[in-house]
């Protein structure tokens, strides 16, 4: 039962699409408090053994507990413990305990969630701005409450197929030729690949929507030759627009007044990658539909995929803050004794970038309504990502493709899917990412993924191997890296064999985890789940963290500390352990509800099969697109008849629901003897009781 109520006139974010009336009386689940200085926030009590769930990609645990988060999208490279903001923001909780109640703060500006930071037992929702909708989510766990929440804001954006595969970035790779190269050495090592990120540096003077032609000079054609290979290029696409005369984008967006404007009416200027650059006012529905058909030149050039980036906005700098800046060395007493002045002018100057004061600085027109950017600072990455996922419904009505963003807001879910930005090479990063997954999917953002291997820093083999052994199984599966840090592809870390493995477990498990990826969008519901969404009364796994459960059939226990031999893990029930050390080598043992110390190679990858379930394998190949559907081998953990439906389709089109798409995989009895039954050939059956 969900509950919907108004405060003030909120502007709308279009985050839900059902239709629920709006509730006559207050608001009832939570206090409602309005100080005298008329500032509003709610509090509710929460029990010693409540659970808080949700806020999506946010700092910490599963469990929100103990800490403040605000909501405000932001462009900050270094996700310390202590941050309380990271790129997306995601409003979205559940307090699970005896009572379960989801809460949604719908409103696009700031919001600050104090989950017992303050006081212990106090959860506190302090909105920066009065004007807003709260809908109040009943249920019977917080599984249902997400559940109904998914229904509430529509269906998750679905990503092409060939997304699943083994994808290569880095900033950057500057020509066709470094391209060529990464490419050759992922087919010559025979580890599968299928796309290759072009970041900032393939664009001419980082102009939004062109292709340098001094390093790629015959772009369409070196498109063609990848494709041919097996290979997807991805570029990226920024939400700054370079100030350039002569440079269509720009002349076009001054001169149709798209571009986000300053109270005196003037364009309103940032320093990022280009230098100068005005913002294309994505609040406004011309500018969105005029920047949403520029996508369509790289299309028709054959690229299928685009990653939106540096749209919380990211500011390195704005001519206001380097005038103060300036004004301020000038008058800086440089015989000071005083260290303070010191750590002031430093401050001064690292304080440039993202300045609070420059996003209250600039407006957005939304369709006649002037509003001041902080209003609605949150959706602006999430319009960006609407303005593409609009366009793409119109270029190419038929076809999926793959769009995910940096910066993100509930509703976006609909239009992408999201990366979870500038992490580092950190083994704690790897913890994140494993803990971030179930909240991402909670709000919506199903296909996701962290930079494997960490963006910041300079990666070690051990790393990376442990952390691609996490990233089989999130949707998006990229290695990223930042300029300036070590060469960070497969083939770059001595004997490639355990990358090769690793990543060939992931393609024999592609029909597996696209099955549970799709339906977990087509039924509102989520692919990467805690323990505790799947063992409601299990007391111990509701304080799990480093265990997940990946669809139907499996639960996975990556290890994620240096030098770690193996690690404990925590079986709600009996379970089989199958370890892969590649697709076919593999040993498998059944092992007992409770905790166990299991051994964990490098290269190894454990999965642990649900009592009951079965998990389909097929043969690994190099990239989707040699992907081989007809055969498949079974690992089943059963004493008794199952079924598991997998859903496949071509991967590319829209007929989501078809009949046609729904493959049963059943362990059926005859004279005795189980056996398995599907209309695909199954080479082999390996059944544990
Ligand atoms: C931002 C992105 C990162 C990208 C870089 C250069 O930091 O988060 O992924 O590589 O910009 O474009």
């Amino acid at each position: 039962m969900i509950k919907k109520y108004i405060y003030g006139q909120p502007i709308e974010t279009n985050a839900v699409v059902m239709d629920i009336e709006a509730e006559k009386d207050s608001i009832q689940a939570l206090n409602e408090i309005q100080t005298d200085d008329g500032k509003l926030f709610f509090t509710y009590f929460m029990e010693n053994d409540d659970i808080v769930y949700g806020l999506g990609e946010a700092n910490r645990g599963i469990n929100k507990r103990g800490y403040i988060y605000e909501s405000f999208c932001s462009d900050d490279p270094l996700h310390t413990e202590e941050k309380r903001s990271l790129y997306g923001a995601h409003n979205f909780i559940v307090i699970s305990g005896i009572v379960n109640i989801g809460i949604f703060v719908d409103t696009p500006s700031q919001v600050q969630f104090d989950i017992g930071y303050t006081s212990k037992n106090v959860l506190k929702i302090t909105p920066s701005d009065d004007n807003l909708k709260i809908y109040i989510i009943d249920g019977t766990s917080a599984y249902d409450i997400v559940k109904q929440f998914r229904k509430m804001i529509g269906r998750s954006y679905i990503a092409p197929k060939w997304a699943f595969g083994f994808q290569q970035s880095r900033w950057s790779y500057y020509t066709e030729d470094e391209i060529r190269e990464v490419v050759k050495n992922y087919r010559e090592n025979h580890i599968p690949l299928d796309a290759v990120y072009m970041d900032i540096d393939y664009m001419d003077g980082y102009k939004d929507f062109t292709v340098s032609e001094e390093r790629f000079p015959n772009f369409k054609d070196f498109v063609q030759e990848m494709r041919q290979q097996g290979i997807r290029l991805v570029p990226i696409i920024d939400a700054g627009v370079k100030i350039e005369e002569g440079y269509d984008i720009y002349e076009e967006g001054k001169y149709y007044q798209l571009f986000c404007k300053k109270a005196d009416g003037s364009d309103f200027t940032a320093g990022v990658w280009p230098g100068r650059t005005h913002f294309p006012d994505f609040m406004n529905t011309n500018a969105r539909n005029w920047f949403g058909s520029k996508y369509q030149k790289l299309i028709s050039d054959g690229i299928e995929g685009f990653w939106n980036d540096m749209n919380e906005p990211a500011m390195f700098y704005t001519d206001d803050g380097i005038k103060e800046a300036v004004d301020y060395i000038k008058e800086f007493d440089f015989d000071t004794n005083d260290s303070n002045k010191f750590f002031e002018l430093r401050d001064k100057l690292t304080g440039l970038a993202n300045r609070r004061k420059d996003y209250e600085s600039f407006y957005h027109n939304m369709d006649g309504q002037i509003v001041r950017h902080d209003k609605v600072h949150n959706l602006y990455g999430y319009y960006m990502t609407r303005a593409a996922g609009e366009a793409f419904e119109y270029i190419n009505p038929d076809k999926r493709m793959l769009l995910f963003s940096r910066s993100s807001y509930i509703g976006m879910h609909r239009y992408g899917g999201v990366w979870t930005g500038d992490n580092q090479s950190w083994w704690s990063h790897l913890l994140l990412n494993i803990k971030m997954m179930p909240s991402l999917n909670m709000c919506g953002f199903i296909y996701s993924g962290a930079d494997l291997g960490g963006f910041g820093s300079n990666c070690t083999r051990d790393l990376l191997l442990r952390w691609l052994a996490f990233g089989i199984f999130t949707p998006l599966m990229r290695n990223h890296t930042a300029l300036g840090t070590r060469n960070q592809e497969c083939y770059n870390f001595g004997d490639t064999q355990e990358f090769k493995n690793i990543i060939a477990i992931r393609y024999s498990l592609i029909p597996y985890l696209y099955s549970e990826y799709m339906k977990a969008c087509l039924n509102d519901d989520m692919m990467i789940k805690p323990l505790s969404f799947e063992y409601p009364d299990d007391e111990f796994a509701k304080t799990v963290e480093d265990q997940l459960i990946i669809g139907e059939s499996i639960m996975i226990t990556p290890v994620y500390q240096q030098n770690a031999i193996g690690r404990y893990v925590y079986l709600p029930e009996d379970m089989l352990l199958v370890r892969f050390a590649s697709p076919s080598k593999r040993s498998c043992c059944v092992m007992h509800k409770g905790i166990h110390f299991i051994s964990v190679g490098l290269g190894e990858v454990p999965v642990f099969i649900r009592k009951n379930k079965l998990l389909p394998l097929c043969r690994s190949v190099e990239c989707i697109d040699m992907l081989d559907t007809s055969k498949f081998e079974i690992i089943s953990y059963t004493d008794r008849e199952i079924t598991y439906t997998m859903y496949e389709d071509d991967g590319y089109s829209k007929n989501y629901d078809s009949p046609d798409n729904f493959v049963d995989f059943a362990i059926t009895e005859n004279d005795g003897q189980l056996g398995a039954v599907c209309k695909k050939t199954i080479v082999k059956l390996s059944l544990f009781q």
